[in-house]
C-alpha cells in the first residue's frame, strides 16, 4: 500500500519545503531524516553516466559526503563507470527515501576529488575493505571467484605489518550539481516538485520553479 506522508508532519515540513532557496540546506535536512527513517543505508544512491556511445548507465553507489561543493562517492578508477565519465564527464544521481516517500535527482558535471580527501577517506575504511580495494580490478572479467581471492591472499600478506596505502586506481567523485530536484509524495498522486538550476557552479545562487507532477 502506498504510504502518504501525514497531514501533521506535511504541514511541519511544508513551509520549510515551499521556502527554502538553499537546496544543499534542503539536501541536508532531508538526509538527516532519512538517516532516521530509513532502515538500510540512506546514503544509497543511483549513478548515471554515459560515455561515448551515448548509452546511458545506472548502478548504485554510496554517497559518502557531500556540501556547497557536491556530491562525493568513491571507486575503482579503472572501472566501466570511469571509464564513461572519463569520455563523459556529466553525469545525475538518484535518491530515493522509500520511508520519507521523497525522492531527490541530481544532474551535475563530475570532478575527481583530491588525493588529501581521497587519502582521508581511505584511511577511514576497514583494513579488509581496503585490502579489496587493492584486491578488485572493478569490472574487468573474472574467470573464477578463486582469481579475486588469491588478490586477497596476495594483499592480506603484503599488507599484515603496516598500514594500506590508497591504491593510486582508486578515488572519489564529486558530482558539482546544476539541477537538484526534490520530489515529495503528495495524496492522489499529486506530488510536489521543486527544482533549483543554475548555470555554472562558479556563480553564487540557484534560480528555482515549481513543475506539474
Ligand atoms: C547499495 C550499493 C552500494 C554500492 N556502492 C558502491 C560504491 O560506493 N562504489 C562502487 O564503486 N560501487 C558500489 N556499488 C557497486 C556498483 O553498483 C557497481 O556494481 C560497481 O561499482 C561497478 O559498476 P560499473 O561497472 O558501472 O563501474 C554498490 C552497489 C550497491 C547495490
Amino acid at each position: 500500500m502506498a504510504s502518504v506522508t501525514p497531514a501533521s508532519e506535511r504541514a511541519a515540513t511544508t513551509t520549510e519545503f515551499e521556502a527554502s532557496a538553499d537546496p544543499i540546506g534542503l539536501f541536508g535536512r532531508w538526509f538527516d531524516e532519512a538517516k532516521v527513517s530509513e532502515t538500510e543505508l540512506p546514503e544509497a544512491v543511483a549513478l548515471a553516466t554515459s560515455g561515448g556511445d551515448a548509452l546511458p548507465d545506472v548502478r548504485m553507489v554510496l554517497m559518502k559526503s557531500f556540501d556547497e561543493r557536491g556530491f562525493v562517492f568513491y571507486t575503482n578508477l579503472g572501472s566501466q563507470k570511469a571509464l564513461e565519465l572519463g569520455q563523459n564527464s556529466r553525469a545525475a544521481l538518484c535518491f530515493h527515501w522509500k520511508s520519507l516517500t521523497r525522492q531527490v535527482r541530481v544532474q551535475g558535471i563530475v570532478e575527481e576529488v583530491s588525493k588529501e580527501e581521497a587519502d582521508a577517506y581511505f584511511a577511514t575504511r576497514s583494513k579488509q575493505s581496503q585490502i579489496g580495494a587493492w584486491a578488485s580490478k572493478q569490472s574487468h572479467p573474472l574467470e573464477g571467484r578463486f582469481d579475486l581471492e588469491t588478490q586477497v591472499v596476495k594483499y592480506t600478506a603484503k599488507y599484515a605489518l603496516k598500514k594500506v596505502d590508497r591504491p593510486p586506481f582508486w578515488s572519489g567523485y564529486r558530482v558539482v550539481p546544476l539541477r537538484i530536484e526534490f520530489w515529495r509524495q503528495g495524496a492522489f498522486r499529486l506530488h510536489e516538485r521543486r527544482v533549483f538550476m543554475r548555470d555554472d557552479a562558479r556563480q553564487p545562487g540557484w534560480k528555482c520553479k515549481r513543475l506539474y507532477p
